[in-house]
């Protein structure tokens, strides 16, 4: 069932519990993880990110979105991830997915709420929800062409204020994660106070990215603490390229299913680590 974010995150946030958002980046994982949410009967947030329209359009995202969420009991939410200008999520409004998140995070406050504010009244105008960042997760997967940034811890104040101020439905926070693989594979050390003090805080539900690698302690910890949304993109093609190496397939078909079931496995782990959290 195709529905929308909002909906989706109050309900989490209420209950206690994380949703997982999987970014999707071939149209097979979007079949995946529409159907690995709805077999373990678990709400996700189909994600499509703008960095990847270089290897799935949008339209054709929306297509396989669309179809696979409407193919389902389960709500399913087509959200689009990092997105970057206004003309882009005006476009995944109009294709219908049920939500969208602008990233102006690397904008100074006052521009990141003006930009924010023009995308809510566009989303929220069509039922879309909207979430924006403030702080910034730095990284080198936000997009195929992304480049590396540094992470901006958020402020109390300024994510106050700034959800106050733009209306957003769900906040993403930097705490202390980044995205894609952390050097040496070390696990990263979040910062729990400025979580809790967030939580506080802001009254939306609060997303973090940068899921991967993350740590399994970590991660259960921060949905206790006041995380409603994960972000997950990298471990989905670890998983994936883990389950082809052990299957060593002699033809393109075999090596599609063991992609697909790599990205099931990994999918799975994270929505029994999160979602089904007391
Ligand atoms: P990872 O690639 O580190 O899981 O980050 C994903 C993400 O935050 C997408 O928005």
């Amino acid at each position: 069932m195709l529905i929308d974010g909002k909906s989706v995150l109050d309900a989490a946030k209420a209950g206690r519990y994380g949703i997982v958002a999987p970014d999707f980046l071939t149209l097979n994982a979007a079949r995946v993880f529409v159907q690995t949410a709805d077999a373990l009967k678990t709400p996700i947030l189909l994600s499509f990110a703008q960095g990847h329209a270089g290897l799935i359009s949008l339209e054709e995202a929306a297509l396989v979105g669309k179809y696979w969420a409407e193919k389902v009991d389960t709500p399913i939410v087509l959200h689009l991830d990092h997105g970057q200008d206004f003309d882009f999520l005006q476009r995944a409004v109009e294709l219908g997915f049920t939500s969208v998140m602008l990233d102006a995070s690397m904008k100074d406050m006052d521009e990141n709420i003006r930009l924010t504010r023009e995308v809510v009244a566009c989303a929220h105008a069509k039922g879309v929800s909207v979430e924006a960042e403030i702080g910034h997760v730095g990284g080198a997967s936000e997009g195929i062409e992304g480049a590396t940034t540094d992470s901006v811890y958020t402020t109390v104040e300024e994510a106050k204020t700034f959800a106050a101020a733009t209306g957003v439905d769900s906040l993403a926070v930097s705490i202390g994660t980044s995205h894609g693989v952390y050097a040496g594979s070390r696990t990263p050390e979040l910062n729990f106070k400025r979580l809790q003090e967030l939580a506080a805080a802001v009254p939306v539900p609060l997303v973090l990215h940068g899921g991967s690698g993350t740590g399994d302690e970590n991660l259960r910890r921060a949905v206790r603490e006041g995380i409603t949304k994960l972000n997950v993109y990298t471990d989905f093609l670890v998983g994936a390229m883990a389950e082809i190496k052990a299957a060593e397939p002699d033809s393109l078909v075999e090596l599609q299913k063991a992609s697909d079931e790599g990205m099931r496995k990994v999918l799975t782990h994270y929505i029994e680590l999160i979602s089904k959290q007391p």
